[in-house]
C-alpha cells in the first residue's frame, strides 16, 4: 500500500505531481482557498504526510489529530504557519523551499523600491484618470527619491536580505544592516556595514525587512521604531505582515513619520479592500507575490515534493527546517518507500 498525503493544492509542475501520484496515495484539494481546520483535521486523521501552503495552518491541535503523520512539507520557505515545535515533539519532520525563491524575492523587493520612491502606480493612475496629466512636463511634477548615494537599511541578512544588498550596489545605494548573527563574511564582500537597529532606523533612506516571523520578530516594527526613522524614508516589506504593527504604520504613513511604504505582505491576508492603507496614497500594495514567477514557482513545487519524497524514502531531506527530530524518530522510522532513480 503506497503512504498516503493530503496535498492541500496542485501544484505548477507537471515532474512534482506526477512523482506525488507514483509513489503516494494522494488526496489532492481542487479548490483554491485554504482549508478550514476542521476540514485540515479530517484529511489527517489517516495521513502520513502533508504538503501545504503558507496560508494552511498547521497548528499544535490539528498535529495532535494526525497519529500517523510523518513529514509537514510546506510549499514556501516561511514556515511560521506552522507549530515546528509540536512537530517535532510528534516526530514529525518539517521541510520548506529555501534558496529557489530568492532572486524571484529580491527583484520584487526592487520593484517595490523603485515603484514608491519613483512614484510609479500613483503616475500609471493619474495617466489613466482624466484630468490628472495637465501639463506635458512640469518641473515639480510627480518628484520622487534618487536612489543614487542613498543608504539601503536591510533587516535581515539572510539569503535574500543579501540577494537585495547585492542589487542595491547597481543603484549606487551604500548598505547597512542589522541581524542577530553578524555576518563579516558578507561584510567584506559586499561592502555592507554592520549597525544596531536603532541606528539603521535612524540612518537608512529605504529600509527592507528580511527576517522570518518568529516570537522575537512579531511586531519589531512598531511605533517607536517608526518614530525613529527620517520623514524622508520609505519602508519595504517582502517578508511576512506581521514584522509590522500595521496600526501603527497607518499612524506613521497618515502623520507623515515616514514618506512611503511599499508592501507584499499584511498581518490580513487578503487585505481587505476597504483597509485603512488602501486609503492611502503614499503606498505601494501588492498580494503577496514575491515568489510569484512561472520559474520559481515550479522549482518550489519540484523542492516541496523532493523533501517529502526523502522523508518517507528513509532519507535526509534536501531542506529540513527541524534537524533536532532526527533523533526523535531516526529517518529509518518513517521510512515507507523505496525511491527508484
Ligand atoms: C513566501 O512568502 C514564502 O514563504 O515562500
Amino acid at each position: 500500500m503506497k503512504p498516503k498525503v493530503y496535498v492541500t493544492r496542485k501544484l505548477p509542475s507537471k515532474r512534482a505531481m506526477d512523482l506525488l501520484f507514483k509513489y503516494l496515495d494522494v488526496d489532492l484539494r481542487e479548490e483554491e482557498v485554504p482549508p478550514s481546520k476542521e476540514e485540515m483535521i479530517a484529511h489527517l486523521e489517516d495521513k502520513d504526510a502533508l504538503l501545504c501552503l503558507l496560508t494552511d495552518r498547521v497548528d499544535a491541535e490539528t498535529i495532535r489529530s494526525a497519529p500517523k503523520l510523518k513529514v509537514i512539507s510546506t510549499y514556501s520557505v516561511g514556515f511560521d504557519h506552522i507549530d515546528v515545535e509540536e512537530a517535532t515533539a510528534r516526530g514529525i519532520y518539517v521541510t520548506n523551499t529555501p534558496g529557489v525563491l530568492t532572486e524571484a524575492v529580491a527583484d520584487l523587493t526592487w520593484a517595490l523600491i523603485l515603484a514608491i520612491t519613483r512614484r510609479i502606480v500613483e503616475a500609471d493612475r493619474c495617466v489613466r484618470t482624466p484630468g490628472c496629466w495637465r501639463i506635458g512636463w512640469a518641473p515639480d511634477f510627480m518628484l520622487g527619491m534618487e536612489l543614487n548615494g542613498k543608504t539601503l537599511g536591510v533587516i535581515g541578512l539572510g539569503r535574500i536580505g543579501t540577494a537585495v544588498a547585492r542589487r542595491a550596489k547597481g543603484f549606487g545605494m551604500s548598505i547597512i544592516y542589522y541581524d542577530v548573527i553578524r555576518r563579516e563574511d558578507l561584510e567584506k564582500e559586499l561592502g555592507v556595514k554592520y549597525v544596531p537597529l536603532k541606528e539603521l532606523l535612524k540612518e537608512a533612506d529605504v529600509v527592507s525587512i528580511h527576517v522570518p516571523l518568529t516570537k522575537e520578530t512579531y511586531h519589531m516594527i512598531k511605533e517607536e521604531e517608526l518614530r525613529l526613522m527620517k520623514s524622508t524614508a520609505y519602508l519595504v516589506n517582502t517578508a511576512r505582515g506581521a514584522v509590522i504593527d500595521t496600526n501603527a504604520l497607518v499612524k506613521a504613513l497618515k502623520e507623515g513619520w515616514i514618506r512611503g511604504a511599499a508592501l507584499d505582505v499584511f498581518e490580513q491576508e487578503p487585505l481587505p479592500a476597504d483597509h485603512p492603507l488602501t486609503k492611502l496614497k503614499n503606498v505601494v500594495l501588492v498580494p503577496h507575490i514575491g515568489s510569484a514567477t512561472y520559474e520559481t514557482r515550479a522549482k518550489m513545487a519540484d523542492m516541496a515534493v523532493d523533501n517529502l519524497l526523502s522523508v518517507l524514502a528513509g532519507k535526509r531531506p534536501p531542506n529540513l527546517v527541524n534537524p533536532e527530530v532526527l533523533k526523535i524518530r531516526p529517518l529509518e522510522k518513517v521510512k515507507m518507500i523505496e525511491l527508484k532513480e
